[in-house]
């Protein structure tokens, strides 16, 4: 369910670039299958930071790979680590990069990111938390002795559908415990004190933040 009202959105959606063939097979895929990926603007808002920075990636959260393709296709030298435990989805993944012939710009680590991440090599320039919701903050804990000193945080999902700004106790679809990780953390990355960030209204929320 998107954020914006329908017709803000509608708008959007009628500016949409046709897709490359492999990225639309992923779109189908995903929607044939129930897999979550980012909106179109997400991956697109990711593609631009990459375009720009040039980044090392640390990914967490692959799926089939969609989120990673958006950025992997705008880089140079810059390269990304991305990590999924189920392992049907990392393959699906790995296949889809293959096609794009992208492959050569991503290493799929295969496990818990909560095992994972203490052993990567970093530092990384970018990273991109879009796995379980209530476990966000402790990704980025795990993740930030691997960052670079300036490192960008993206965060995915911080305004759930917009049903963060209802009532706590609202009939919602996304369960209390994830809307209170969701509230936490923006409230943490927009509060002022060790981050300097924003939640955007782009896609299902998406939240850009800073050590300062
Ligand atoms: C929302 S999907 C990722 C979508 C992807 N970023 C995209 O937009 O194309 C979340 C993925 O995180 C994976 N995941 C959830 N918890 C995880 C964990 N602790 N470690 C690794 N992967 C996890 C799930 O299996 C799922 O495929």
């Amino acid at each position: 369910m998107p954020v914006l009202t329908d017709h803000v959105q509608a708008y959007l959606e009628s500016l949409r670039a046709e897709r490359s063939p492999v990225m639309a097979e992923m779109e189908e895929v995903a929607a044939r299958e129930g897999v979550p990926i980012v909106g179109w603007e997400t991956g697109r808002l990711l593609a631009v930071l990459c375009r720009v920075l040039d980044p090392r990636v640390l990914e967490v959260g692959t799926a089939i790979g969609y989120s990673t393709l958006h950025m992997a296709e705008q880089l140079s030298e810059g390269r990304i680590t991305t990590l999924e435990r189920d392992p049907d989805r990392a393959a699906q993944a790995r296949g889809f990069w293959e096609q794009a012939g992208l492959a050569g710009r991503v290493e799929l680590i295969e496990g818990d990111a909560r095992e994972t991440i203490g052993g990567l090599e970093g530092p990384f320039d970018l990273l991109f938390v879009d796995a379980q919701k209530a476990d966000y903050r402790r990704y980025i804990d795990l993740a930030l002795p691997h960052l670079s000193e300036r490192a960008l945080v993206a965060i995915d999902n911080l305004l759930m559908s917009g049903e963060v700004g209802r009532p706590e106790g609202s009939d919602t679809f996304w369960s209390a415990e994830n809307l209170s990780a969701a509230r936490s953390l923006s409230s943490e990355i927009m509060g002022g004190g060790e981050w300097l960030g924003v939640v955007l209204s782009v896609g299902d929320g998406v939240g850009l933040a800073v050590r300062r």
